[in-house]
């Protein structure tokens, strides 16, 4: 077992609760960034689990965090947000103040969750911080100082999962409608996998000063009909996909965030959003890991999908 010290930001979210429980189990000591009150299962650990609370804009807790970490796991993140800027104060100034206070603190590893988004920075305020984040880390962090990993996944689904909610929730249908092309690509990972991705790089020295992009080992990722085909399968009845124009979604996006901006909150829906969901190529394709055998993804979308499924069903969310 080992006693390691992992910081993490971003424990409390959707693939944070997941980690947090999987370095516990494997004998780590974890530290997190908290700014509100962290679940249940996570206060029930409290000899395993050390809580510091404090945003991503807070220096001395984030001194406190890293301060004899061997290990950082950076998650935090703004996932939706008004504007650029919203984004960037906390995707890149967030990962700038994070990774300067882990390399004050020489910190022996930090890694850093990105997206497959980051790869399309074009497309997106959400995906131009997540790439610009990247460049702070690598700027800031010359290799021999704080050796850093970055890890771009492809959508991650799982238990928890409010984000991809709606359309696994659309393939439970007989006819499931859907934000997308019917030609579009897109690799997808299991929440399970990823966590045991990301534990397997603690201490990892192979992969040092990569961007690695990893993925549910379905070669060349899937597409809207194969995923209807096996959401078919796994619930019993055919599921036939109803690709949603891209002019209708476009105007709904353009509609919420109008009425967003008029009551200051989040768009559920922003024009961004709808550039992602259109593009045409999400497959991973720098998936080294995988390749060099360090790391094997073991859920495909059906066992996956049926396991998310009944899970949401059991929290009565579907
Ligand atoms: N889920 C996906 O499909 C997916 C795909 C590719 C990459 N990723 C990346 O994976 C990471 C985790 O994603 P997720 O789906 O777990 O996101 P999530 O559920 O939205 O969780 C986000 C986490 O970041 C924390 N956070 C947000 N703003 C913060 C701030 N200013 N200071 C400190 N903490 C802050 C949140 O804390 P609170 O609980 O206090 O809000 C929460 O713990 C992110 O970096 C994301 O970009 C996710």
């Amino acid at each position: 077992m080992s006693e390691s010290v992992v910081a993490i930001t971003g424990g409390t979210g959707f693939v944070g609760t997941h980690l947090v429980k999987r370095l516990v189990a494997e004998g780590h000591k974890v530290r997190l960034l908290v700014r509100s009150k962290a679940p249940d299962c996570q206060l029930s650990h409290r000899n395993e689990i050390e809580l510091v609370h404090g945003d991503l804009d807070n220096l001395s807790a984030l001194r406190k965090l890293t301060n004899g970490a061997n290990t950082v796991i950076h998650l935090a993140s703004k996932i939706s947000a008004k504007d650029r800027d919203e984004f960037d104060a906390v995707n890149v100034d967030g990962t700038r103040n994070l990774a300067a206070t882990a390399k004050a603190a020489e910190v022996g590893q930090f890694i850093f969750i990105s997206s497959l988004a980051a790869r399309e920075a074009h497309l997106s305020a959400y995906a131009a911080s997540k790439k610009q984040a990247e460049q702070e880390l690598i700027n800031l962090t010359k290799f021999s100082e704080m050796p850093w990993v970055i890890v771009r996944p492809p959508a991650v689904y799982g238990p928890g999962d409010k984000a991809t909610l709606p359309l696994l929730q659309a393939l439970t249908q007989k006819f499931a409608v859907l934000p997308g092309r019917a030609e579009a690509r897109f690799s997808l990972i299991y929440v399970d996998d990823l966590v045991d991705a990301i534990s397997g790089l603690i201490g990892d020295e192979e992969t040092l000063g990569q961007t690695v992009e990893l993925d549910d080992g379905t070669p060349g990722g899937y597409d809207w009909p194969s995923l209807a085909k096996i959401a078919g399968e796994v619930g019993g009845q055919q599921v036939r996909p109803v690709f949603l124009p891209r002019t209708v979604a476009s105007a709904a996006a353009g509609a919420m965030e109008l009425g967003a901006k008029i009551v200051d909150k989040t768009p559920a829906l922003a024009r961004d959003k709808v550039h992602e969901l259109y593009h045409i190529n999400w497959v991973c394709q720098n998936t080294r890991l995988q390749t060099a055998g360090t790391w094997a993804p073991k859920t495909r979308f059906s066992e996956g999908f049926r396991k998310t499924v009944a899970w949401y069903r059991s929290e009565g969310w579907l």
